[in-house]
């Protein structure tokens, strides 16, 4: 039987018990933080998903915290490309691949908005910002397994060192990438263990995945390319009490009301023109009508309140296995989820749903090959 792995969302942005409502915010602090991580940690999750944006607290920093201070989950520290130099972050990570022990995964982004690259400084287009994402790639699994100069000349770096130390993973720690447009495709086809997935019907995604499972083939990777979706998590004991749970999650939000994005109807349209992931994920909100269904337990209704991962699973925690193991037909191996609030969501998940999963879960983080 498939070993499935399950990973969580720490968010470095701030938390919410009602995302309709701005007061319902939970501050960025590392109390709040130290709650999610103990409940991941202790919770059978394998990663723990460090985002990044302006808003978030830096995710190399807090990861370097947390390995030591967790004894089992991995970071997966989202690497946004043209921010850093790729001979440090091959340094940085093979440090922290080490100092954790092997706990180490790295989430390969683009960045969600073009407007807010450019506010940070960072003049390239999304295409050039994928060229990078590629060279940087390679140059770090390069400097991970030479032990001579690397000689790497690309359109953007030339890079020709050779450093210490390796990553304790070996050949290195597991890239996982979200991302919707060719570009992105390709080079997770190229490059990735886990390719990551917003919501979307069981169907799409395994259309999706064969089209991947084409691209991995032509770089003589099919075997080496996993799968796994990012959605939340809406779970109560009856079905009732999960779609009213759903409702309240939202309310007094109105479509677009976008309360983590600081400049509003703005943010919205510079994240609308960058992601195609997150036009998709508008589209299915957009098609989902009154009840902003798409699936019987798929819920766009998060869609309305901020921009990624905005769709949920919602029911009984029967439902819910039920509804991740369409996911896993459609040939997803692992789950990177996430709830409101995140610790107790994070606990609720562990204490109902995974034991659904008993005998199925991976031992180890996805390889790298
Ligand atoms: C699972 C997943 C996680 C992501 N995490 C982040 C993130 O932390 N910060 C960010 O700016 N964008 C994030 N993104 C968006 C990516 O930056 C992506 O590159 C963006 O959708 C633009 O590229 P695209 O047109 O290829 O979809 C994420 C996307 C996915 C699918």
């Amino acid at each position: 039987m498939t070993d499935l792995t399950f990973g969580w969302f720490l968010p470095t942005s701030g938390d919410s018990t009602c995302l309709g409502d701005p007061a319902s915010r939970i501050p960025q602090s590392l109390e709040m933080f130290d709650e999610v991580v103990a409940a991941v940690d202790n919770g059978g999750y394998k990663y723990l998903l460090m985002p990044v944006n302006a808003t978030c607290w830096e995710a190399t920093v807090v990861a370097s915290y947390y390995v030591a201070r967790t004894k089992n989950v991995a970071p997966l520290v989202a690497l946004r490309s043209a921010y850093c130099n790729p001979s440090l972050s091959a340094k940085m990570f093979a440090t922290l691949d080490q100092m954790s022990g092997g706990r180490l995964c790295i989430n390969l982004i683009a960045g969600i908005s073009d407007d807010d690259t450019l506010a940070d400084g960072i003049l390239d287009s999304k295409q050039v910002r994928y060229e990078k994402m590629e060279e940087e790639v390679s140059i770090m699994k390069r400097l991970w397994t030479s032990d001579t100069p690397i000689g790497f000349e690309g359109k953007h770096y030339n890079v020709n060192q050779v450093i210490e130390p390796k990553p304790l993973q070996q050949p290195h720690p597991p890239f996982f990438l979200g991302g919707g447009s060719e570009q992105a495709l390709d080079i997770s086809a190229k490059h990735s263990t886990v390719h990551l997935f917003w919501g979307d019907r069981p169907a799409e995604i395994a259309v999706k995945i064969k089209d991947m499972r084409k691209r991995a083939a032509a770089y003589g990777r099919e075997g080496a390319l996993n799968f796994g979706m990012r959605l939340q998590i809406i779970c109560a004991e009856s079905e009732g009490e999960a779609w009213e749970e759903a409702q309240r999650l939202i309310a007094g939000a109105t479509r677009f009301n976008l309360i983590n994005n600081r400049d509003g109807l703005n943010a919205i349209e510079g994240i609308r023109r960058t992601s195609e992931a997150n036009q998709r994920v508008w589209q299915l909100l957009d098609e989902s009508g009154d009840d902003m269904k798409i699936h019987p337990h798929l819920w766009t209704g998060i869609s309305t309140v901020r921009a990624g991962a905005g769709i949920a699973v919602v029911g009984t925690p029967k439902q819910i296995a039920d509804t991740l193991d369409e996911f896993v037909e459609a040939g997803c191996t692992s789950f990177c989820l996430s709830g409101y609030p995140h610790a107790k969501a994070a606990r609720l998940f562990t204490d109902k749903v995974m034991p659904l999963f008993k005998g199925r879960l991976a031992d180890t983080l996805p390889t790298a090959a």
